[in-house]
């Protein structure tokens, strides 16, 4: 039973060097392709879930799908986490139906509301063995849009938006959270930067600094390979100006200054995407979904591996497997409940 929470991940992750990998599951095919390149790469891995995913493919399909990648590769240390959780509510709903972590996302609410909402958050969690990851300031992109500024004016006044290293502590230590997801200059999406693409290093440092110990997370880490952008627009579709995270960046944020886990949605989407532009323009005559969802999948998976080395965490989920099995394999109640039925 390789399904765990994050924190054998973190433990190993946070001063060894290597992030882990939070991939977006949507359908069968990204779920394959991502579980495939994670037991190639003797990698660990969370697959997340968002809300939209959760009323896309509807929970069973999703749960039993994951049920079957634990089943396939029984070496790979999984967690399955709940993406952008807004509500208590559904937090609950998350833990009922097995998810090992969960993500309170309160950074749209005033500061005093969002310590509120994570640490109710976190007391529902830890009673059931469910660790818990935050957010604090805001990021490009969504949450740009959720308080109205254009990119343009997000993109200006960066400084003001980014995680601020004195309150992320008081967060941390009226919350309890098990992770922070912090703004330091990433955003969600295929257009993160207008102008010159940076992430704030030094901000990642002070935090490091004034929160010891706690895991930072790296939401909107997608990279936007323009390899794929030029695919997608080569083939009829239309991307102009789509900007990434140069992957040279993630992996410093990673290897240098400590980020533990790394979010990645939009590349993905991109590479099915690209390959399924692809196939429709060089071949119309082609309608078996095999033939056009197969090499979307192939696409994905090697996105995925490539991810990875960025990570630095090929090869890392032996030694997570081992460090769990010495903390005494512990699971969230769900399963002991399971057990127990
Ligand atoms: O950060 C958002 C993730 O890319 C999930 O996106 O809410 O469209 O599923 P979604
Ligand atoms: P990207 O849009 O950069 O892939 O970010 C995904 C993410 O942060 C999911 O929570
Ligand atoms: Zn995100």
């Amino acid at each position: 039973m390789p399904l765990m929470t994050t924190k054998p991940m973190f433990d190993l992750a946070y001063g060894g060097g290597f992030a882990v990998g939070a991939f977006n599951v949507n359908n069968m095919e990204i779920s394959q392709a991502i579980i495939e390149a994670c037991a190639a790469e003797k990698s660990p891995l969370i697959l997340q879930i968002s809300k939209g995913a959760r009323k896309y493919a509807n929970m069973r399909y999703l749960k039993h799908m994951i049920d079957a990648a634990v089943e396939e590769h029984p070496e790979i240390p999984i967690a399955i986490h709940l993406d952008h959780g807004d509500t208590v509510e559904l937090v609950k709903t998350c833990i009922n139906d097995g998810f090992t972590s969960v993500m309170i996302d309160g950074s749209h609410h005033p500061y005093e509301e969002n310590v509120h909402v994570t640490a109710d958050a976190v007391k529902v969690a830890h009673a059931a063995g469910v660790v818990v990851e935050a957010e604090l300031g805001m990021l490009g992109g969504i949450e740009e849009d959720v308080v109205g500024l254009s990119a343009e004016e997000y993109e200006k006044n960066i400084e003001k938006f980014l995680t601020d290293p004195k309150q992320a502590i008081d967060f941390y230590k009226r919350t309890n959270i098990d992770s922070l997801a912090v703004a330091i200059g990433t955003s969600h999406g295929a257009y993160k930067f207008k102008h010159e693409a940076k992430l704030a290093f030094n901000r990642i440092e002070e935090l490091m600094k004034t929160c010891p110990g706690l895991p930072l997370v790296m939401h909107g880490s997608s990279s936007v390979p323009q390899e794929f952008v030029e695919l997608v627009n080569q083939y009829g579709g239309k991307m102009p100006n789509a900007k990434g995270v140069p992957e040279d960046q993630i992996s410093m944020a990673v290897r240098n200054y400590g980020v533990c886990k790394v979010n990645i949605d939009t590349d993905l989407r991109l590479a099915m995407t690209a390959k399924i532009r692809e196939v429709f323009a060089t071949k119309p005559a082609e309608f078996d979904p095999r033939n056009y969802l197969g090499p979307a999948r192939e696409a994905i998976q090697k996105m995925v591996q490539r991810k990875l080395h960025v990570l630095n965490s090929a090869g890392k989920a032996d030694a997570i497997m081992k460090h769990w099995e010495k903390l005494g394999k512990p699971l969230p109640s769900f399963y002991n409940k399971t057990k127990a039925a």
